[in-house]
């Protein structure tokens, strides 16, 4: 039997909860008990599977027994402080918080460490596409990579599909993707980019062994972006895509969110709604593409799953690239993501 608590009880947090259940019975000994939910406002969650481990007071479940922290409330603040109690008094945790990873990965996977506990966060990029755990484990070991070039965030890429496809206003389109749950709590974070850059940083730290911070990386939103824009990538056969790049050029590094035409040639151009796709280049496998629902409920705890089954069965993996410097950018090499 494997203990868990839940930090968050929201559209990943109930996907999880869901998996727990109908997945519960495949394995065996090693079953999933949840002991404990931290939410913030408990009398949303009355009528809710487990509504009697729901709790607002982290101290009572830090002190519930349990051997895995699953943290699906996002934020920096207060999240940072609970994960920290967690880690300190040895628990294992898993997030799918990329603002937790970018900006806090130092110091969280620096006392991980010390604590001799793992510290997974699939999720945290490009929701159910497994891209950290091949990138950390196989890729990284077997290639120099050389580039990534992705979409990112599922929220952008449903409301430019919808403008682009169904002629929707910028608001309408951004209204139905936070209905279906794919927008963070503000979704400035997702229509500015820096959802995408948080993400960006998080990957290119990884493919290139160098904490790359997400505030240096060029970024720039769709906010701007209206019906003539669409008019005139039609007219020259292209799609609007928000897309992250990053390369490395010698000793350093290009990083960058922007809005961009891509032909329709282009494999991106097809990756439409709430759909992320990343493509790795590495020097000896040549390109990779990964494609998938980078949002949603159970896309994204599908990916929270697949590390708690990889925690539970003990495998496990390094990650040390969000320690040191921050590696210096190179945005002056001016470049085109088309
Ligand atoms: N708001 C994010 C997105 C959620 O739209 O991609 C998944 O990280």
């Amino acid at each position: 039997m494997v203990n868990i608590a839940l930090l968050g009880y929201g559209v990943v947090g109930s996907g999880v909860v869901e998996l727990v259940e109908r997945y519960n019975d495949r394995l065996g000994r090693k079953e999933i008990n949840i002991v404990s939910i931290l939410v913030r406002n408990k009398s949303k969650h009355r009528d809710e599977l487990y509504s009697d481990l729901i709790t607002e007071d982290i101290n009572e479940l830090l002190n519930k027994g349990f051997d895995i922290l699953v943290e699906v409330m996002g934020g920096l603040h207060p999240t940072y402080e609970y994960v920290e109690s967690a880690i300190k008094a040895n628990k294992n945790i898993i997030t799918a918080n990329k603002d937790l990873i970018a900006e806090l990965g130092e110091p969280l996977f620096l006392l991980a460490k010390e604590h001799g506990v793992t510290l997974r966060f699939e999720a945290s990029v490009a929701g159910g596409i497994p891209i950290i755990k091949p990138l950390t484990e196989s890729l990284r070991s077997g290639n120099n990579i050389e580039s990534i070039k992705a979409i990112l965030n599922g929220t952008t890429n449903f409301i430019l599909t919808k403008m682009d496809k169904e002629g929707l206003e910028y608001k309408e389109a951004l209204k139905i993707a936070q209905e279906l749950g794919f927008a963070e709590a503000n979704p400035e974070a997702d229509v500015l980019g820096y959802d995408a850059a948080r993400k960006l940083a998080i990957l290119s730290s990884i493919a290139y062994d160098q904490k790359v911070y997400w505030k240096d990386i060029i970024t720039e939103g769709i906010t701007n972006i209206d019906s003539k824009d669409f008019k005139y990538a039609n007219s020259i056969n292209c799609k609007i895509k928000l897309v992250a790049q990053s390369k490395r050029n010698k000793d350093s590094i290009y990083a960058a969110v922007k809005p961009v035409l891509i032909s329709n040639e282009d494999k991106l151009a097809n990756v439409d709604n709430e759909f992320n796709s990343v493509t790795v280049t590495g020097d000896a496998v040549g390109e990779l593409i990964f494609t998938g629902k980078g949002a949603g409920k159970l896309p994204t705890a599908s990916a929270v799953f697949g590390d708690l089954i990889d925690l539970i069965e003990n495998r496990t993996y390094t990650v040390d690239c969000f320690k040191g410097n921050i590696s210096e950018l190179d945005n002056s090499i001016s470049q085109s993501c088309e």
